[in-house]
This record gives structure tokens, sequence and C-alpha cells, in this order.
């Protein structure tokens, strides 16, 4: 079923609720991939019914990103929702998520604003006010669908690990359900953002899984000086990639490391052919 309005959403969770089904929510940006399709089967394989949002959320946009040509496909998107066994697909427009007229900036709008610790640094530092978006707009979808599970993918783990701490700050009654990256065969990490690539970009795209299957494979053989992983990455890389960075961070805090252990997450973003591209890799396990 595709709803545009929270009003009909939330006729649809009041009837769920009051036969006590549990409910997961898969919020996304659309233009769905085999990525999103795994979080989209694992609700519905835990849920009795599952909502997918699909909502290109303008306030996550910096200046100069891909907010206008950001790939629009919701006649596949549903269609794959359709198929998958979702129940809804939530596509609200803009002036429905926020208000006719609406002016996004934090003079009008209430944002919910993660912890600075989280934000200025990886990809926080280089999209001020990125997550500020995505979690005042996270916040308002567990409003609108009150999930029990939400689901979100280690893709964006910077995302992941600042929305779970954001649902323990405020004491939001939802679980949230990591979801492992899904890649391509060759090891590129599916991406709506791949979709700008030419395919000797996707090409050169491998490299941030080759630098980090290359870290994690050196810090197997017992290498845990961080400066000495990081210097394993650099005869990766050539002029076709410009590196933003490569950093060994905590899973939980986001602190950084100096020496790895199994509590490392090393982090990697990159632009190929100006698309900038991002990856990780937990190094326990
Ligand atoms: P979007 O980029 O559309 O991603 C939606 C969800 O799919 C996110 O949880 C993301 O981590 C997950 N995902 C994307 N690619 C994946 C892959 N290759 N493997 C596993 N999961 C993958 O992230 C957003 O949208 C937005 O910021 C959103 C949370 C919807 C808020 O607007």
């Amino acid at each position: 079923m595709l709803l545009h309005t929270i009003a009909e959403v939330r006729e649809q969770i009041k009837e769920w609720k009051k036969e006590g089904l549990t409910i997961g929510l898969v919020p996304t940006m659309g233009a769905l991939h085999n990525g999103h399709k795994s979080l989209i089967d694992k609700s519905v394989a835990k849920c009795d019914r599952t909502v997918v949002s699909v909502f290109v959320n303008p306030i996550q946009f910096c200046p100069g990103e891909d907010l206008d040509k950001y790939p629009r496909t919701l006649d596949t998107d549903e269609k794959l929702c359709s198929d998958a066994g979702v129940d809804i697909v939530f596509a609200p427009s803009p002036n429905e998520m926020y208000g006719e007229g609406h002016i996004l900036s934090n003079d009008f709008l209430t944002y919910v604003i993660p912890p600075f610790f989280y934000t200025d640094k990886l990809c926080g530092k280089s999209r001020v006010g990125h997550f500020d978006g995505v979690c005042t707009v996270v916040n308002k979808l567990f409003n609108i669908v009150q999930p029990d599970f939400a689901f979100f993918g280690k893709k964006d783990m910077q995302q992941l690990i600042i929305l779970k701490k954001m649902v323990k700050d405020l004491n939001i009654p939802v679980e949230i359900i990591p979801c492992p990256i899904v890649r391509e065969d060759s090891g590129l990490a599916l991406s709506s953002r791949n979709k700008y690539l030419s395919e000797n970009g996707k090409k050169e795209a491998l490299v941030l899984s080759r630098i980090l299957l290359n870290i994690k494979s050196c810090y197997n053989k017992g290498i845990t000086d961080v400066k000495a992983l990081s210097e394993t990455s650099y005869s990766f890389l050539n002029e076709n990639h410009s590196l933003e960075y490569l950093e060994f961070r905590d899973k939980d805090t986001l602190e950084e490391k100096s020496i790895a252990d199994d509590d490392t997450i090393v982090f990697i973003a990159l632009r190929v052919e100006n698309v900038r591209l991002i990856d990780n890799i937990e190094l326990k396990g």
C-alpha cells in the first residue's frame, strides 16, 4: 500500500496496534537496491507488519550536495517493496513532512541535534549539519510509525552509531537492528550513489573495500599500531582517488584509537570521479 500522508499512516498504525501486531520500520531515501532489500527482508521476517519510508530528506543535504539530482525511482521502489511483502510504503512530500511553505532552518524548525563529539568527525566534518537532519527526520518517522523495531545498515556506520545514541539518550521505545553491509561480488558496497559512477569509476571504487580488507588481514596477522596499519593503504591509492579520511575509531563512542583492537571500526571516505563514497569494516571477527 502506497501512502503519501501522515494521517493515513497513523490510521493504519492505530489499527495494527489495536490488534497487538509488531511493527518494523525501514527508513530510506529510495532508489532501492539489494542493500535496502536486505533490511526490508529482515523486517518482514521479524515483524508482523513492515513500513518502508521513501523520502529524500532535504534537511540532511548540505549546500552544494546532490539533493536535486538524487535518484528518485518511486515506481520501481514500490514494486520491490510489494514483492518483498512490505505492508506500507510511506512516501511523503517535503510539504507533508515539514509543513506547507516550510522554511528549513533551525530558526523555524525544531531539530534533534546529536552530540557534537559524534558529529564533528568522519562524515560530519565535511557534511556540517547532516546528522542533525538525519536525527530530526528519523525521530519524526519514529513518532509517525511508532515501530517496535527499526532497521539500519552498517554501510552508514556513523549514522547507525548516532541513531543508537539518540534512541538511548531520548528514551525512544524502539529497538534498532543493525544490518550487515551488502556488497557486489567485486567487494564494492552497494549505494544509491554508485549510479553516478562510470564503469571505470566503479573499478576505481574497489579501492575502498581493498584498503579495508587489507587492513583487517594485517590486523589478523598481529599488527595493531594504527599508524602502521594506515600506511599499508597508501600503495592502493592512485591519482583517481581523492582520500577524505581513513580513521580508526571505537564502535560505540567513535573515540579515536592509536592501537587497534576488536572494538575498532576502520572508516574510509574518498572521492572517485568526484562521487563521494564511504565504507567501513569492523576489525572483530
Ligand atoms: P539511504 O541512503 O537510502 O539508506 C537507507 C538504509 O539502507 C540505511 O540504513 C543504510 O545504511 C542502508 N543501506 C544502504 N546501502 C546499504 C548496503 N550496501 N548494505 C546494507 N545497508 C545499506 O541512510 C539513509 O537513506 C538516510 O540517511 C535515512 C536514514 C533514511 C534518513 O533520511
